[in-house]
């Protein structure tokens, strides 16, 4: 049998702790299946450089038969040269009481070189995915400096926020979420997203239907989810932050895999939500790279169409799409797009 030819698997920030938790899935197959051997390039500013060697040394430790090579680099062109999945981790962390809005001008200035090196150097068939925040427009940053990708191949992790909201409703209804389909994630990766559950399925029945079983009557099962489930999704990140000590890694890193893998291998079991550019479905001003229901087919992200929209929905939306157009309104104010 043919062997396929490896593919090169870039990932910024490589030295740091999702870096670390997402190493090894990559090298284990976990990212592109079975079968498919994997170049890894870690790109880290040279302060980060010591960590990501040591990485490097554990990865061969690890003697993943899918991993063709390892290359430790804090030159964005050469960690760029080739890349066809480009996952950008390294920025610096929210600590606590800032929200992610104060990293725009610190971690702006990150996204514009390395997506003119992706620009100059990415294979043809580039996939990238922005995990450092603020994502979605650190996506819009690094989008905007590279202008002959085509803006579908720039996304923003908001998996992590839909997979919260699964396990919220798993532990709300007592099943695993594996059973829950066609949860939504809205907007933008932070407290104002909107995570929506209007459309959602658990074991092929509506959820809400499902919640007013547990909870009472209708009225609670709304109060519940304006209350305590949109909420406590929301702000993840902060309460992780507060009981940690530090922003999340481990789900962080596993929601990356399931962008990654999801978006070159499909979705089988219902839809997800990707941070992509608009084109202007409901009523997302074009460009924006917000959070929308999609599907992966034939490896492109495609955005769920046709659904009904209600009024506090409609209004959820647009309030995390109103960040998102001053978050783009900002970097522009400080010449990054
Ligand atoms: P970390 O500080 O442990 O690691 C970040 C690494 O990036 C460091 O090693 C640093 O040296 C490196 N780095 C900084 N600038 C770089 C550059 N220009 N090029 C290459 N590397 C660079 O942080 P972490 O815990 O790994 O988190 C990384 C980012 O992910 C943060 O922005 C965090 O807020 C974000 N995050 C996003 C989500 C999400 O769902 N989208 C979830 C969790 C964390
Ligand atoms: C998260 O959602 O856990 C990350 O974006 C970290 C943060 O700053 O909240």
């Amino acid at each position: 049998a043919n062997t396929p030819s490896p593919v090169t698997v870039t990932v910024t920030g490589a030295g740091g702790q999702i870096g670390y938790a997402l190493l090894f899935r990559i090298a284990s197959g976990q990212l592109l299946g079975p079968g498919v051997p994997i170049r890894l390039r870690l790109l880290e500013i040279p302060q980060g450089l010591k960590a990501a060697e040591g990485a490097a040394l554990e990865l061969q430790d690890g003697a993943f038969p899918l991993l063709a090579g390892v290359e430790v680099t804090d030159a964005a062109s050469a960690a760029f040269d080739g890349v066809n999945v480009a996952i950008l981790v390294g920025a610096r962390p929210r600590g606590p009481g800032m929200e992610r809005g104060d990293l725009l001008a610190a971690n702006g200035g990150i996204f514009a070189p390395q997506g003119a090196a992706i620009n100059a150097g990415a294979a043809d068939d580039v996939r990238i995915a922005v995990v450092g925040n603020p994502a979605n427009t650190n996506a819009l940053i690094a989008s905007a400096n590279a202008p002959d990708i085509p803006v579908e191949r720039f996304t923003a992790l908001t998996r992590l926020d839909h997979n919260r909201a699964l396990g919220q409703l798993a532990a709300a209804l007592a099943v695993s979420p594996g059973e829950i389909r066609d949860v939504t994630i809205w907007g933008n990766h932070s407290a104002t997203q909107f995570p929506d559950v209007a459309h959602a399925t658990v074991a092929g029945r509506p959820v809400v239907d499902a919640l007013a079983e547990r909870l009472g009557d209708a009225a609670t099962v709304r109060a519940w989810i304006t209350d305590q489930f949109i909420p406590r999704v929301a702000k993840r990140g902060a309460e992780i932050i507060e009981v940690r000590g530090s922003s999340s890694v481990a789900s962080a890193a596993s929601a990356t895999i399931d962008h990654v893998h999801d978006w070159i291998t499909g979705t089988p079991h219902g839809w997800t939500s990707v941070a992509l550019s608009s084109d202007g479905s409901y009523g997302v001003p074009e460009g924006l790279i917000s959070s929308f229901p999609v599907r992966s087919v034939d490896g492109v992200w495609q955005i769920v169409q046709g659904l009904e929209i209600d009024e506090f929905s409609r209004a959820r939306i647009d309030a995390s799409v109103t960040e998102l157009t001053e978050e783009r309104d900002a970097v522009l104010t400080l010449g990054l797009i």
